[in-house]
């Protein structure tokens, strides 16, 4: 979440060739969607798939090459067996009733030797610089434990249980990876203040932190902002899994 980078890294992990033909499972506004089609050329195919109507990002409005397809992951994939070469899906899975089942959709629809980039966060390594530790550590827990409205079901902890999930799937795994993308600034528009301001809003709206508690946690890393004295992380991670040949 909130790394730009996250998604370049994603789409160099999948490998594409010019002309692959490559799903993205819960695309969601298409971070992921735009890296990947910088690397297809114009036999290429890429398809987007969300429980939510999304818009084409920007860069791609009008590519004839992107398909956007609403459809819900906890059901069979509306695709051919084999039809694409690559399939990516980043931060879904902790939504999903049947992790299980989806794995085998996913390789269902993958041709032999397709490959699979399974990635997620793990919320609960979040980590902000602050003054007020035991706030901060409060309002991380908050974060990684709340379902947001968006949401039917989650958990913040998927990040570390995404590898044991590829193990028992039919896929062959080739590495899991391990992301730190350490952000600086929380200057507005930033991933740092978005992270920021995302954890705020689940601590506003939970009764035992509250706006006073978080408005002063935000003033807070202001400060340490404006000494340079800001960071954020989060670890991500992402599994590696082919369908044998
Ligand atoms: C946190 S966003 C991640 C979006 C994108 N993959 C990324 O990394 O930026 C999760 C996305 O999964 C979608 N999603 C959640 N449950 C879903 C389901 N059952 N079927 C399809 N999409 C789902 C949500 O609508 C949302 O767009």
């Amino acid at each position: 979440m909130f790394a730009p980078e996250r998604h370049r890294q994603l789409a160099g992990l999948l490998d594409v060739h010019p002309a692959s033909r490559v799903v993205d499972l819960g695309c969601g506004s298409g971070h992921t969607l735009t890296e990947i089609m910088a690397r297809l050329e114009v036999a290429g195919v890429l398809v987007g798939v969300d429980a939510r109507r999304q818009r084409a990002p920007d860069a791609l409005v009008g590519d004839p090459r992107l398909r956007l397809i609403v459809a819900d992951l906890d059901q069979p994939l509306p695709f051919a067996a084999g039809q694409f070469d690559r399939a990516v899906c980043h931060n879904v899975l902790e939504c999903l009733a049947e992790p299980d089942a989806f794995l085998a959709e996913v390789w269902r629809v993958l041709a032999p030797g397709g490959l699979f980039v399974l990635g997620h966060s793990d919320f609960d390594t979040i980590v902000f610089t602050s003054d007020n530790l035991a706030l901060t550590r409060r309002l991380v827990h908050c974060y990684c434990d709340t379902t947001q409205k968006w949401m039917r079901r989650s958990d913040g902890t998927t990040g570390r249980r995404i590898a044991g999930v590829a193990a028992r799937s039919p896929f062959a795994i080739d590495r899991v990876h391990a992301w730190v993308n350490v952000l600086t600034s929380l200057e507005p528009g930033s991933s740092g203040h978005e992270a920021a301001h995302a954890v705020a809003h689940v601590g506003r709206r939970d009764p035992r932190i509250g706006d006073h508690a978080v408005d002063g946690w935000l003033a807070g890393l202001e400060r340490l902002a404006r000494d340079n004295a800001f960071l954020y992380s989060v670890n991500d991670y992402a599994v590696l899994a082919r369908k044998s040949p």
